[in-house]
């Protein structure tokens, strides 16, 4: 049976994918297209309503994208958002002008509550304004239902033609209730009946998968990530007989990570092709100090290995990609001071002359990329992994590497991460850092010269800032025994009480 569908057309909206989010999470299927979809292309998906983003242009300019104005005689329900509320007002007749006084920021707004959209809502609410055009003059026929201190025409709408408009962002979480009133615009005003889940997202892609490769190979370059094994988990209930997936194991992984993920993935029907590259990227980083270079040897190394594995394989006409939906608005946005070259296993190399790219999680957030793994039957700890750099562990030993330093670093890493999730303390993300510093100490009549081991451990949303975990003295009490008993290279335990900025997350 066919899932109903909230057709989102993107008039350059920084927020369209947050919008299709919030209608997913409303359990109504989302398609995002351009603005200038053709009037037979809607029919042909035959949406329950169109969904007009936000958009950085000026409706009333004559340039300004704008959609097939028979779209409002269709009969569909429309919802305009900033942008697209404006749009709407200006084609039926309204009035859309520069604002005196720009709105930004988290805003009060108050609203209409005897109305479908905004029904079961408080009549004062926090929503997200971003404008600098505003709508003067609701076409004829249509009432204003909200407005803020400096924006007389909030949100207005029509009930019996079913076309509303919200000059505030309700796709985002500074909406307090945003999601409320797009589920009150799908259920109230759309009749929708919430037939879309998780579970179809995944039928969705299987079917998408197959027809966009066909009977051609499919090679996966699988870090052991989140995105990219569930991008395997995914690619091989669809095409488990085209799939080839490469672990390039570069020597920096935690301790059992890699036979830990071999195991998982040699159950599942795809061909699994594990490479320990260590001596290759260890034998590359001798004598190196700088973190930088460390980062970028590893990320150049990497590209050569997998092209050289992937060559041995014949032609393969497709790449697959674990790419998320935050990681295309990141490098979109990319234009600030490199802090730190990111290596991924995303960026490889396009000289192996692939004919397409597959990306079946492109549109989704980290935590529905979670889901699709739960359902796909991914063991727990690896949906729900923390993150861990391309890079590894070698950004996590300051200074030169060594395979002597790799180990320590693996033994005293595994305890504190053991002790930390046992304890059920609040941290995001923890990890032990060699620091390469030695310093004095005294076991039993002896004077030792061991190494300074540092335990990070942050509290973040985002990953993007964060502060350092305000862990109990208990739990690092127990840390720093266990690892000054049971890893005798290491001399002396610190914690790091550093938050991001001016730090980083990672110390390299
Ligand atoms: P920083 O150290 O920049 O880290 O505060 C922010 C988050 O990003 C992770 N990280 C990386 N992730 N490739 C990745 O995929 C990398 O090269 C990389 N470097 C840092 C880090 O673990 C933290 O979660």
């Amino acid at each position: 049976m066919k899932n109903q569908v909230a057709l989102i057309l993107d008039f350059g909206g920084q927020y369209k994918e947050l919008i299709a989010r919030k209608v997913r999470e409303c359990n109504v299927l989302s398609i995002i297209k351009p603005y200038d979809i053709t009037i037979d292309e809607i029919r042909e998906i035959d949406p329950i309503c169109l969904i007009f983003t936000g958009g950085p242009n000026s409706v009333y300019l004559d340039n300004s994208p704008k959609c097939d104005e028979r779209v409002f005689s269709l009969g569909i329900p429309v919802l305009g958002i900033c942008y697209g509320a404006q749009l709407i007002a200006h084609m039926l007749g309204g009035k859309v002008e520069k604002c005196q006084t720009s709105e930004y920021g988290d805003t009060r707004c108050f609203v209409e509550n005897g109305n479908v959209l905004f029904g079961g809502l408080e009549k004062e609410q926090q929503v997200l304004m971003s404008h600098t055009d505003r709508i003067t003059a609701v076409p004829e026929g249509f009432s204003v239902l909200a407005e803020t201190a400096d924006c007389p025409i909030a949100a207005y709408g029509n009930e019996e033609k079913k076309v509303f408009g919200v000059q505030f962002h309700p796709e985002v979480e500074n909406s307090l209730k945003g999601k409320e009133v797009i589920h009150n615009f799908l259920y109230s005003v759309c009749r929708a009946k919430g037939d879309y889940s998780m579970d179809d997202y995944i039928k969705n892609q299987i079917e998408s998968i197959r027809k966009t490769v066909g009977n051609k190979r499919v090679l996966l370059g699988l870090s052991g990530g989140v995105d990219s094994s569930v991008c395997a988990a995914l690619l091989a209930e669809a095409i488990p007989d085209q799939l080839v997936c490469i672990y390039i194991d570069h020597g920096f992984m935690r301790k059992n990570e890699t036979a830990h993920l071999k195991t998982v993935f040699e159950k599942r029907k795809l061909n699994f092709i594990q490479v320990d590259a260590s001596d290759r990227f260890i034998s590359k980083l001798a004598g190196v100090e700088d973190p930088e270079t460390k980062r970028k040897i590893i990320g150049a190394e990497f590209a050569k290995v997998f092209e050289d594995e992937a060559s041995k394989l014949g032609h393969v006409e497709f790449l697959a990609q674990g790419t998320i939906y935050p990681d295309i608005v990141e490098s979109g946005k990319n234009k600030s001071a490199v802090i730190k070259s990111h290596h991924n296993v995303g960026g490889l190399p396009s000289e192996l002359g692939f004919e397409g790219v597959v990306e079946p999680l492109s549109g989704l957030f980290k935590d529905e990329v979670r889901r699709v793994g739960q359902l796909l039957g991914l063991p727990d700890e690896m949906v729900n992994r923390q993150p861990f750099p391309g890079p590894g562990l070698a950004i996590r030993i300051i200074g030169e590497i060594t395979r002597e330093k790799i180990d320590i670093l693996q033994r005293a890493d595994v305890i504190v991460r053991e002790e930390i999730e046992k304890s059920g303390e609040k941290a995001d993300q923890f990890f032990a850092v060699l620091t390469s510093s030695r310093s004095v100490g005294v076991v039993g009549d002896f004077r030792t010269y061991g190494y300074v081991l540092a335990i990070r451990a942050v509290v973040t949303n985002d990953f993007m800032t964060c502060e350092y975990a305000k862990l109990s003295y208990d739990l690092l009490s127990r840390i720093s025994q266990r690892i000054t008993n049971e890893v005798k290279e290491v001399g002396r335990v610190v914690y790091d009480i550093t938050s991001k900025p001016p730090a980083t997350i990672e110390w390299e």
